[in-house]
């Protein structure tokens, strides 16, 4: 029988399916459904940068605006910011598995302090959404990248836990930026976040967001670059994220490389059973293959093997639109 046991930012799962960032892992009731349904690990909702920052100008406010005590004193009670502590802590007394916090950042400073807290509450690893979307012409991409860099500086000097980065679609070099961030001591990547996306109405002439829920033909871009960036010489740890419904969806992502796989919008159309399918039928397709840890196969199509991956996809490339009639 296989074993689908996992090593991911130092810590073991016993699946690599991970329940992502999401109102599914913002209780700790769901949360307890996650590894019931057999989860190796949860991503909690994320709290915002704007949310911490909020909370420290409040609280510093009170020494020069005592009379805003009252307020001061209700808005701790209910802020946010405790109760995601409270999330922590209490979702680590109610399972085993582990229990990554998530902080949606935009700045290397304001908020990094907080990360402390969070690991004081016994979160068992932090990743962090870092979500700007460069509107500056006059900053160019590696200024954009240097933000990025600097927030995990900053975090690596005050955190004992694991940090992953959960990043967006597009960098110019994303090879070299993740290289990057490992040197600077990122333990993983999480590839990729799926940002709110504008579509145009044109009877009523406005701008729409498209659908908040993926579907799994956005694989195809995530795979070709899990699989680069798995096929590198780097110890960084990937998490595939965006598009997974099925086993196959998962077996598809270790194949090319990933080390963990993020599933979410298939949580909002079928529940939780749907982290159960997958672990079945991983053991299913791995006994059938006579794999019999995930190790046998992660990898075993990322692009290590491919000696000129430039020349590989340019002719690819040819080849796929000249076939085409
Ligand atoms: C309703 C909803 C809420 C989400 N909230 C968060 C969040 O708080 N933090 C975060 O990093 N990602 C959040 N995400 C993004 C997911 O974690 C995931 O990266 C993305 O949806 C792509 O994966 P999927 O195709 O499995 O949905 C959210 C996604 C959805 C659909």
């Amino acid at each position: 029988m296989s074993t689908i046991n996992t090593r991911y930012l130092g810590l073991e799962l016993s699946s690599p399916i991970i329940v992502g960032s999401s109102n599914f892992t913002s209780k700790v009731e769901s949360i307890r459904e996650a590894e019931a349904a057999g989860a190796g690990a949860v991503v909690l909702k994320s709290l915002f940068e704007e949310q911490i920052v909020s909370q420290a100008h409040s609280m510093s406010s009170r020494e020069s605006y005592p009379e805003a005590d009252d307020y001061l004193q209700y808005y701790t009670r209910t802020n946010s910011v405790d109760a995601y502590l409270d999330l922590i802590a209490g979702a680590r007394k109610s399972v085993k598995i582990p229990v990554i916090a998530s902080i949606n950042c935009f700045s290397p400073k304001g908020w990094i302090d907080f990360a402390l807290e969070i690991e004081k509450a016994g979160a068992s690893a932090l990743e962090v959404n870092i979500f700007f979307i460069p509107t500056d012409k006059n900053q160019n991409s590696s200024d954009s990248e240097k933000v990025y860099f600097k927030i995990i500086d900053n975090l690596r000097q005050i955190l004992k836990i694991p940090v992953s980065v959960k990043i967006g679609l597009r960098f110019s070099n994303l090879l070299n930026f993740v290289w990057q961030m490992h040197n600077h001591g990122a333990d993983g990547v999480v590839m990729f976040n799926r940002f709110y996306e504008p579509d145009i109405d044109i009877n009523n002439l406005s701008i729409q967001p498209a659908s908040v829920l993926s579907n799994p033909a956005e694989q195809r871009y995530v795979l070709r670059w899990v699989g680069m960036v798995s096929g590198q010489d780097m110890k960084i740890d990937i998490s595939a994220s965006t598009g997974v419904y099925t086993g196959e969806d998962a077996i598809r992502y270790l194949l090319a490389g990933a080390t963990t796989v993020q599933v979410c919008s298939a949580l909002y159309k079928r529940g939780f059973t749907v982290v159960t399918e997958i672990n079945e039928a991983l053991h299913k397709w791995m006994d059938l293959k006579e794999f019999k840890a995930i190790s046998d196969f992660r990898g075993r199509l990322n692009y290590m093997n491919v000696d000129n991956p430039s020349l590989f996809e340019r002719s690819q490339f040819m080849k796929h639109y000249s076939s085409y009639i």
